[in-house]
């Protein structure tokens, strides 16, 4: 049998080529997974309760309407009305199976082969897999010095085959967040040149303010350009029941749910009813784990500061930190395997979210309390000074 030579190209799913470097994962006590950014924590009693008695329900096992339940669209409209101070309506909301799907459903509703998307570096791995295996062209677009994008520079990118732009904020990996004013100067140059501007806002509610991520939505006319997309999985810790949503125009939304009917019909019943229960029931429960969240960050950028190991970092927010390693000689594939087999630490490498190798990795600060970041300090301590001295040798042998 033949496969599509586009998927055939593609790398594998980058968390689960981390997970293969230690099998079984739980068969390493000393394993400090700081991979995959997955609350630890259960989703909030309030949530459960409510799901347990949906699933005994007579309807509990049924799909639901191709966009969503409407209680689930009326309480999430109303919430991005209350906290982004502007004006988002149900039919504006289609609910999907996470919020992979709603980029990948977006983006192909509004781009065919050999359309383009600008994408920032770096780029969230999901995001850049799905553009290439459906034969979208990711551009690059490089960031400042501090690793944010910026508007002017996206505008050459910008060519007749261009479709949208995609922004993930706080990013994954950079963990960047991007202030209200530079969102608002990419929707202004997406509704210049008549092309969408893509948010991704997994990350919305870990960026240690209420204050509204943007003010697009208070623009009556956002939905001519924006598309924002979301997922309930970090802020109701519901990552496997599987549900986010895409907030677009009508028509956009009409678009989007042709193909949610053709790939899952719906999202799941489960799923919906979670979100709709964490969002009108576990509101303080919501804001209690992102300051928790906060905390951890803290612990983590405090403890960076000291450069431990020779590893930097570079920047921090919502669930990651972006580090430098020291290794300038060494395959950033190779420096992450070495982590994990020799000093049981699981982090990602930063070839899975840029195009070249530029030393860098990604951590999961979601996975780590106080005592995990004093043990992950010395872990790279230790690393740092082995494998640095290792690599020093062999310069000496080379040179
Ligand atoms: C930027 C970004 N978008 C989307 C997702 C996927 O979210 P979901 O689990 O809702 O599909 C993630 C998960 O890691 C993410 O980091």
């Amino acid at each position: 049998m033949r496969v599509n030579r586009r998927v055939l190209d593609q790398i594998d799913s980058p968390i689960s080529t981390a997970y293969a470097l230690v099998s079984p994962p739980e068969g390493d006590p000393a394993l400090l997974d700081l991979a995959q950014a997955a609350p630890r924590y259960p989703p909030a009693p309030v949530v459960v309760d409510h799901v347990t008695r949906i699933a005994r329900g007579r309807h509990g096992g049924t799909y639901t309407e191709v966009p969503g339940l409407p209680h689930l669209r009326e309480a999430f409209a109303a919430e991005l009305s209350r906290d982004y101070q502007g004006s988002v309506a149900p039919d504006n909301v289609v609910v999907t199976a996470g919020c992979n799907q709603a980029f990948s459903l977006v983006a192909a509703a509004l781009a065919g082969t050999g359309d383009e998307l600008i994408v920032p570096l770096p780029y969230y791995f999901n995001h850049d897999m799905w553009l290439r295996m459906t034969g979208i062209r990711p551009v690059y677009l490089r960031p400042g010095p501090d690793l944010v994008p910026r508007a002017a520079d996206a505008e050459p990118l910008i060519t007749p085959r261009t479709r949208a732009i995609v922004l993930v904020t706080p990013g994954n990996p950079s963990g960047v967040t991007i202030d209200p004013a530079g969102i608002a100067a990419f929707a202004e140059l997406a509704r210049r040149h008549d092309i969408a501007l893509i948010v991704d806002e997994t990350y919305r509610s870990f960026r240690g303010t209420d204050e509204p991520a943007h003010h697009l939505f208070a623009d009556p006319h956002w939905d001519r350009t924006l598309v924002s997309l979301h997922s309930f999985a970090k802020d109701l810790a519901i990552p496997g029941y599987r549900v986010g949503a895409v907030v677009a125009s009508p028509e956009v939304n009409r678009q989007v749910c042709k193909l949610l009917d053709c790939v899952a019909v719906c999202a799941p019943r489960i799923g919906q009813e979670a979100a709709w229960a964490g969002l009108v029931h576990a509101r303080g429960w919501r804001r209690a784990r992102a300051r928790d969240i906060a905390r951890q960050r803290a612990w983590f950028t405090a403890a960076m500061a000291g450069r431990p190991g020779g590893f930097e970092l570079l920047s921090c927010g919502g669930f990651f930190g972006w580090i430098r390693h020291p290794f300038t000689d060494r395959p950033t594939d190779d420096v992450a395997r070495d982590l994990v087999t020799r000093y049981h630490t699981l982090l990602i490498p930063g070839t899975a979210f840029l195009p070249e190798d530029q030393g860098m990795l990604r951590v999961s600060v979601s996975n780590l309390d106080r005592a995990a970041v004093g043990t992950f300090v010395d872990r790279l301590t230790e690393a740092g000074r082995v494998l640095g001295s290792q690599d020093s040798r062999a310069l000496g042998r080379s040179g």
